[in-house]
């Protein structure tokens, strides 16, 4: 009887500790939490956070703006032969079937789909990695997006194998990339916060320990955008 007064009242709860936790639990919340700032028990990630895997997630680079990614995203991978040789196997597995084994467009897919370039002429051969991977990411034109097949990482590493192809030589052009002096050529995989030309002017603050200005808050400035 006393349950049933209102439609969205439970009534009385017999024992609620055993419904709802009494410490404070991240992912749910029954009262006001009086210990961290603004009252919430999930705190804000630090100012500058990128998830693993989630490079250049924040970018905020539109999906037609191919000209923009091309001119800041900068590839945090180096030109290893490590690096490339798992862009090979990504191409082979995600693309291969439309731009073909050579890059030319003429995969079994590609033939019947039409209109599939050739990495190695015209405009095409000098496509640079940023370029690359925005299109890996958002697809152009009649090319679907292809993000959710493969993450950051995976997009530079088919980005560098793409470059190989545009040497024209097929995948004989790989070997011709390799720089394993250049600088973060071993970079290892996963650990790089740097990725666009904007983190990269302030390559000290994304990972710094500093103390955000408002603790458990973040910077209410700069949530939800990378610097
Ligand atoms: C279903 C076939 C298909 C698959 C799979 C595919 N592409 Fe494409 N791709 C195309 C077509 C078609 C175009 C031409 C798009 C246009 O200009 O309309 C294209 C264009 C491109 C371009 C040139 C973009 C520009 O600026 O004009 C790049 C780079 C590219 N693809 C890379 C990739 C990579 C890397 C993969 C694998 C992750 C991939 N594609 C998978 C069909 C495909």
């Amino acid at each position: 009887m006393t349950g049933c007064n209102e439609a969205n009242d439970p009534g009385l709860e017999y024992a609620p500790e055993m419904y709802t936790s009494i410490p404070y639990e991240p992912l749910s919340q029954v009262g006001a939490n009086h210990i961290n700032p603004m009252g919430i028990n999930e705190r804000t990630p630090a100012v500058g956070t990128v998830p693993r895997g989630k490079l250049a997630y924040y970018t905020h680079i539109g999906k037609d703006d191919v000209e923009t990614a091309a001119k800041v995203l900068t590839n945090p991978y180096g030109y290893s032969k490590t690096h490339l040789e798992e862009g090979k196997v990504l191409y082979t597995r995600n693309c291969q079937h439309c731009h073909g084994e050579q890059g030319d467009g003429q995969g079994p897919v590609g033939i019947k789909f039409k209109g599939v370039p050739n990495y190695s002429a015209g405009s095409y051969k000098t496509m640079n990695d940023g370029h690359i991977y925005h299109v890996i990411q958002w697809g152009k034109g009649r090319m679907m997006p292809h993000g959710s097949q493969v993450n950051p990482e995976e997009r530079w590493k088919i980005a560098m194998y793409v470059r190989a192809l545009q040497l024209g030589k097929g995948p004989d052009g790989l070997a011709d990339m390799v720089k394993e002096g250049s600088p973060m050529a071993n970079v290892p995989t996963a650990d790089s916060t740097m990725t666009s030309g904007q983190m990269k002017k302030n390559p000290t603050k994304a990972g710094s320990n500093e103390m955000s200005k408002n603790p458990g808050a973040g910077d209410p400035a700069r949530n939800g955008e990378a610097i």
